[in-house]
């Protein structure tokens, strides 16, 4: 690793849009920056580079990123004409899909670098010294992981004690709305090694939540150190070992890899969290099939019974799209009755964007924006009421919750229950990192209250 460059400090700021992958990208991208001179700011003023890490899923997602750095442009003018200067950098799945066109869009742009290749950035930040502009989108063949610094210790206790860790990159499974195959390439696995060794290194520095990431976690099959495949419930088997890892999560998962080892984790496992997040996108088999989801309603009913009877405490999230091309009325009515048959605990829900490049966005029948409006209003207006009837069955319960934060208030911390639910409770902070038993006296919209009544080592 080059030593800490000889110029004074400078600034990054990396701002995050997307999925959990795009924030766990941006943490690793200010800590392989920190050894070339670079300290993190949250203040925009204050950055000398700034990075969007930004999402290409939907079109609002995209076009959002040039809106910001409009914004940016004035500033980086602004800085010239005092004499000063800011970095603008676009890093991600846009970075990815857009490539070099950015340049031409936003003039101002420096640096562009995709997912996986944000590992050369010290170089590329470095290179700009001799040419005005950078960008790498190539997807190498080199591990990106193996290249990328460990955070620090003081960097991993001010990011709290949940942690994302990366365990798998790309997908192959082509969903034909979705460019994520596109933007982040073929489904690859970190092996259990290098998954281990980070989760260890977390742990030992204050991390008791370990979600680990990816498009289609449950698909995982890194190798181990005898070279064997290793299945995502095997791999979770390992981590709980870690000692103080006291939670683990995944996701995202797709039904059809939902498997019958990672179902028995559900009963076997104490430390894995019973909130399934599992994304079905439509409740028609027609939409299914044209979605290229490759399984049908009632698989996804199945694998939702069969986690039921593994650990008869666990929730369901998921995401939804209404609207793909040909959705009709019962279409509709098929996915807000999969909905009312499970019984969600949260969920996503989001109009179908069409994106370039991918099959559905010349399907024959696009839906209209106001049919689309609609349709995402009652599905919404369902998960809401089950979110809220879900939360009030936890009125009057003893749940565990790991205190993760202060509160706002004096002597108020702030802690999360297995289901995720922030839980806001009276006590000392002594207690973050630690699992305490509440129980729930009050049940907000978007948070719990309570008062502990014991607490667990
Ligand atoms: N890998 C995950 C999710 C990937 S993207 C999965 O398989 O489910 C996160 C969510 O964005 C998707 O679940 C989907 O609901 C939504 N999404 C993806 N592409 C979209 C598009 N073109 N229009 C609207 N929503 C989209
Ligand atoms: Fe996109 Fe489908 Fe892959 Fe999820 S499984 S990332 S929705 S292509
Ligand atoms: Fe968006 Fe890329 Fe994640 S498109 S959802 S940031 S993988």
């Amino acid at each position: 690793m080059m030593p800490a460059s000889s110029s004074a400090s400078k600034k990054v700021l990396v701002k995050s849009f997307g999925c959990q992958m795009n924030v766990y990208d941006s943490a690793r991208m200010v800590d392989i920056l920190a050894p070339h001179g670079f300290t993190e700011t949250t203040e925009l003023e204050n950055a000398d580079l700034v990075i969007l890490n930004t999402c290409h899923i939907r079109e609002r997602a995209s076009e959002k990123i040039f809106s910001e750095l409009g914004k940016l442009r004035e500033m980086k003018l602004e800085r010239n004409q005092s004499g000063g200067e800011l970095v603008l950098a676009v890093a991600g799945c846009v970075a990815q899909a857009e490539g070099d066109e950015i340049f031409r869009r936003q003039k101002a742009v420096d640096l562009v670098v995709g997912p996986q290749s944000y590992h050369r950035l010290p170089s590329l930040v470095e290179g700009l010294k001799k040419k005005r502009r950078q960008i790498d989108t190539e997807f190498p063949l080199e591990d990106k992981f193996l290249s990328l610094t460990p955070p620090t210790p003081e960097k991993i206790r001010s990011r709290g004690v949940s942690a994302f860790v990366t365990i798998q990159e790309g997908c192959d499974k082509f969903c034909t709305f979705c460019v994520v195959p596109y933007t982040r390439g073929s489904e690859t696995s970190r092996s259990v090694a290098q998954v281990l060794e980070e989760v260890e290194h977390l742990a030992a520095h204050g991390v008791r939540e370990i979600v680990l990431l990816g498009q289609n976690v449950n698909d995982y099959h890194g190798v181990d150190d005898g070279g064997s495949s290793v299945t995502l419930a095997a791999l979770i088997s390992k981590v709980a070992q870690v000692h103080g890892i006291l939670r683990i999560r995944y996701m995202t998962s797709h039904p059809l890899d939902m498997h019958a080892d990672l179902i028995s984790a559900h009963a076997t496992n104490p430390t894995l969290m019973p909130l399934v997040h599992l994304p079905v996108q439509s409740g028609s088999d027609r939409i299914l099939d044209a979605m290229n989801r490759r399984h049908t309603a009632e698989d996804y009913r199945k694998v939702i019974s069969l986690i039921r009877e593994a650990q008869p405490d666990a929730a369901f999230s998921s995401d939804f799209i209404v609207g793909f091309p040909g959705e009709t009325d019962d279409d509709f009515e098929d996915t807000l009755s999969l909905i009312r048959d499970v019984g969600f605990a949260s969920a996503y829900s989001f109009k179908y964007s069409a994106r370039p490049g991918t099959p559905a966005a010349v399907m024959a029948l696009q839906v209209p924006e106001d049919i689309k409006v609609e349709r995402l209003h009652r599905l919404q207006t369902l998960i809401e009421l089950q979110r809220h009837e879900f939360n009030q069955t936890m009125m009057g319960r003893i749940l565990d919750v790991l205190i993760e934060r202060a509160g706002r208030r004096d002597d108020q911390i702030v802690g999360k229950t297995k289901y995720s639910q922030s839980v806001h409770v009276s006590g000392p902070l002594s207690l973050v990192g630690q699992i305490a038993q509440v129980q729930i006296t009050e049940v907000g919209t978007n948070s719990l209250s309570g008062i502990i009544v014991a607490q667990e080592k």
